[in-house]
């Protein structure tokens, strides 16, 4: 992304400072960026701040003189890479979707020819509203790419969908936009299971791992930002649901393979769940209590189902293609291959998960990818959402030869 210009529209929501981080991070990645506000915006974050981040002045109205000779508003565009508009607020999404131009905002994003992100947020009740729901579906067809909303608690006190994606989320679909060169996966469904399971032995303690949900759910926003239909099912975790993406929340094994049945058929399946294998032999009904006298109690477990094993071994639906992933703390590769021939998948992600590593609950990953012939393919240690981008493409490559052959 290094050197890649953007024309940060930012518009009047309380998540207008989320825009003085967006800048920070994408200038760590290389980012140059332009600000325009709005009026509102300026209620919410001084052009100064936004300035001073930039390093670049702030442009604010359509009729100043040295503006515009400086700088008409089409020049504005045509020296972009890409227009973002965060946050995208109702008014601005109604404005673009009517073809307003009456503010320098307005005008330019009527005047751009060049690809427009929009990151919407509001207040849920806002959002649910038909008329931006209309407004959105017309900004699709027109092709402008959205990213979130995500869903939790807003500023305004209430919850649910509408909080401005995370910085990291607008980054990513930044980079999908301008890096545009990544495989095409429309009219694909691809299911993905992350995160732990939690199996519970009494109504107040369960059984878990350490998974934080992060590689799978990277995975999933890989798939959707590909244009790929994701079901993602997802065990407890502390992430949001990353956009774009059908998220089904479980908490036991059963219920993430029930889940995982319901969303078949998929074309493509990638396990990246941490399934507890055991769980408690009896759910107990109520809290299980200290005795005074007598022993600790023992703690009697069964097996889980294998989800992953159930997909690949699935009589009248199996997914063309089923991914699986391997953690291991020794023989990494050795362990991978076979878990791959017993668990009748087509490719298994090898990592090592040993407590040096930093890979459970950790933002990097260093896989091995095991093909069904035995060859190897050893990935350097990657952030986990570039883990993400590569699998998305070999997944493609290996569609590819499906289809042709
Ligand atoms: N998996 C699954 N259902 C289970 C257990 C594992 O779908 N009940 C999937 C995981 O999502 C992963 C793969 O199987 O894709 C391997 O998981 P891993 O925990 O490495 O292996 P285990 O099956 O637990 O085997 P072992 O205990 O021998 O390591």
């Amino acid at each position: 992304m290094q050197g890649k210009r953007i024309l940060l529209v930012v518009g009047g929501g309380i998540a207008a400072y989320k825009c003085l981080e967006l800048i920070r991070r994408g200038r760590e990645r290389g980012l140059r960026f332009r600000c325009v506000t709005t009026r509102a915006a300026e209620q919410f974050v001084t052009p100064l701040s936004l300035a001073a981040l930039a390093g670049e002045k702030v442009y604010r109205d359509l009729f100043s003189l040295t503006d515009e000779a400086e700088m008409g508003h089409i020049r504005l565009s045509r020296e972009a890479d890409l227009v973002v508009v965060a946050p995208a607020t109702a008014d601005l999404l109604a404005k673009m979707a009517g073809g307003h131009a009456d503010d320098l905002a307005s005008t330019l994003l009527l005047a751009t020819d060049k690809p427009v992100l929009v990151a919407p947020a509001m207040n849920p009740r806002m959002w649910a509203h038909p008329a931006t729901q209309r407004n959105l579906r017309q900004l699709r067809a027109d092709g402008i790419h959205v990213v979130g909303p995500e869903t939790g608690e807003l500023a305004c006190g209430e919850e649910g969908p509408g909080r401005m994606a995370e910085v990291e989320t607008i980054l990513a679909a930044i980079e999908a936009l301008l890096v545009g060169d990544g495989p095409r996966l429309e009219g694909v469904r691809v299911l993905v299971t992350s995160g732990p399971t939690r199996e519970p032995l009494d109504p107040v303690r369960y059984l878990t791992n350490r998974s934080s949900g992060r590689q799978g759910h990277a995975i999933a926003a890989a798939f959707a930002a590909a244009g790929a239909e994701v079901v993602l099912v997802s065990g407890p975790v502390a992430l949001a649901d990353p956009p774009g993406v059908h998220t089904v929340h479980v908490e036991t094994a059963e219920e993430m393979l029930a889940a995982c049945l319901a969303a078949l058929p998929v074309e493509v399946a990638v396990c990246a769940a941490a399934v507890a294998d055991w769980r408690p032999a009896r759910r107990l009904p109520a809290k299980l209590k200290k005795t005074a006298e007598g022993p600790p109690p023992t703690l009697e477990l069964e097996d889980n189902p294998d989800i992953l094993a159930t997909l690949a071994r699935h009589p009248e639906a199996r997914p063309h293609l089923v991914v699986g992933f391997a953690a291991e703390t020794e023989e990494v590769v050795a362990h991978a291959r076979a878990k791959l021939a017993r668990k009748g998948c087509d490719l298994i992600l090898a990592n090592d998960v040993g407590p040096r590593s930093g890979v459970l609950g950790g933002p990097r990953n260093r896989v091995h990818v095991i093909d069904r012939d035995g060859t190897l393919e050893s990935w350097p240690e990657l952030d986990k959402r570039e883990v993400a981008r590569r699998l998305v493409r070999l997944v493609a490559e290996r569609l590819g030869r499906a289809v042709c052959a």
